[in-house]
């Protein structure tokens, strides 16, 4: 599947604009591509109790899965402080959460602060990773 990345990466942007993030200030967008061609976004979402927050990433596999995908090809994310653009990397909890719906050796994290990208397989960024074929 040809990937655009610069149209994935600009989806993710947009997205950072609507995360809820007041106590860190630190806004995160994602746009998560579906082997069926569809894209699925979602944002960070913090909470006054803390640990109710949830990343951005997560947000978007639980929008698609909820819709009905389960097969992804590729995520872009954006993720930096209003005014201080930067890459933020996805946290190995949402590492551990897409490698559950992709293939591992394919599957693109691409990282963006806005103007350039950085583009990386999730078996980069997880290597050796526990998935569902192990409880088979
Ligand atoms: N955050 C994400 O949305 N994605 C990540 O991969 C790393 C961190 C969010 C969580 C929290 O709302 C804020 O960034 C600071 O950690």
């Amino acid at each position: 599947m040809d990937i655009d990345f610069d149209s994935l990466a600009d989806k993710a942007a947009a997205a950072r604009e609507n995360a809820y993030a007041p106590y860190s200030g630190f806004k995160v967008g994602a746009a998560l591509l579906a082997r069926s061609g569809k894209i699925f976004i979602g944002c960070n979402i913090e909470n006054a109790a803390y640990s109710p927050s949830v990343c951005a990433e997560r947000v978007a596999v639980y929008n698609a899965v909820s819709r009905g995908e389960n097969d992804f090809v590729a995520i872009a994310v954006a993720g930096w402080k209003d005014g201080a653009p930067g890459f933020a990397f996805p946290c190995g909890v949402c590492r551990q959460v897409l490698r559950e719906f992709c293939e591992p050796d394919c599957f693109a994290v691409c990282v963006t602060d806005g103007a350039n990208k950085k583009i990386n397989t999730l078996s980069d960024l997880l290597p050796e990773s526990f998935g569902p074929n192990n409880l088979i």
